[in-house]
């Protein structure tokens, strides 16, 4: 009997050529998703009975129903660094290995923080637009002005592979760097200076407020009404991590009444966010559409990591990286 492969969407090809070559059709049965979009949550609980090998992206689902149904499941190996879409306790007790893709996407996700943080900072969007609707009249002093990013103090939430690459890239721009974590990072470069401080003193004190954390639950709801209210009406918020981070209501009224001065997101709850969704009408909020690690190079390197963590699964090889132990 051949042993069943799911690929829930259209990957990169050097990922699915990969998959082909190590997973042969005498003993594998590969099944990709065919369609423009991934599968439901329905779909993919149907599909998954008899899978053992399941690749996946993070808008699937691998919770509740879906482990359910999955009876043969011995990997999932996900195309992105976050797993919350994952039940990685469900999966352990199961013992199903899951496997993710840090390392190669952190340059490219840290240029997307830097970016988004320079267009919110400096209104580039709002100042893109006012070219297309005529509003761009006579030079003016104080017409479209932001705040400067370099000399600021930026706060870090979360000191991992991304927090360290984007600090990296403001220590260029002669930033101070805030960091707060569960722990203190002996081994940052000293030239930074980076200050490890509390959330409150974080959120207090920094000009940019960045998170760069995981989704779990200590981190969930994080940005709160109050977490908004002790930051300064000047500061800026930017989060590229998970929507679920943020309050959405919160943030709403924090920019809406200008507790603080502007933000920058990349992840919102839901994705896609409806167009009709009222924080798309504040002029201070700059909204992506999750696309920190969106390069071709990247994504290929993602895809094909995830597709080596599949076949090492399957074959009893080692999973590059590993989530559960
Ligand atoms: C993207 O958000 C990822 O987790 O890879
Ligand atoms: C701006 O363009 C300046 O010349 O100051």
């Amino acid at each position: 009997q051949k042993k069943k492969v799911l690929i829930t969407c259209t990957i990169p090809t050097v990922a699915s050529d990969y998959i082909h070559q190590r997973l042969p059709s005498s003993r594998y049965e590969i099944e990709q998703w065919p369609h423009e979009d991934t599968m439901s949550e329905e779909e993919l609980s149907k599909k998954i009975v008899d899978v053992e090998g399941l690749y996946c992206i993070l808008v699937n689902k691998v919770k509740g129903k879906v482990l359910d149904n999955a009876n043969k499941l011995k990997i999932v190996s996900t195309m992105s660094v976050g797993f919350d879409h994952i039940d990685v306790k469900e999966c352990t007790r199961r013992g199903i290995v899951v496997g993710n893709t840090p390392g190669v996407l952190t340059e490219t996700t840290a240029d997307l923080v830097l970016a988004l943080t320079l267009a919110t900072c400096r209104r580039i969007n709002e100042s893109a637009e006012a070219v297309k609707s005529g509003e761009w009249g006579a030079w003016k002093p104080e017409w479209m002005c932001g705040k400067d990013l370099h000399s600021s103090t930026v706060g870090i939430i979360g000191m991992g592979n991304i927090g360290r690459s984007v600090a990296r890239r403001l220590h260029a721009f002669n930033c101070k760097i805030l960091y707060t974590g569960k722990n203190e990072k002996r081994d940052l470069p000293s030239e930074w200076k980076a200050e490890y401080v509390d959330m409150n003193t974080l959120l207090s004190t920094s000009d940019f407020v960045l998170p760069q954390c995981p989704s779990n639950d200590e981190t969930r709801g994080m940005f709160s009404i109050d977490a908004f209210k002790k930051m300064k009406p000047s500061s800026v918020f930017i989060n590229t991590t998970r929507g679920d981070l943020v309050d959405q209501e919160a943030l709403y009224e924090a920019l809406d009444k200008k507790m603080i001065l502007a933000a920058g997101i990349d992840v919102t709850t839901p994705e896609p966010l409806p167009v009709d969704h009222k924080l798309l009408t504040l002029k201070n909020l700059t909204v992506l559409p999750h696309v920190g690690s969106a390069t071709m190079e990247t994504r290929g390197r993602m895809a094909l990591l995830a597709a080596e963590n599949l076949v090492n699964g399957l074959e009893g090889g080692e999973l590059r990286h590993r989530v559960n132990t």
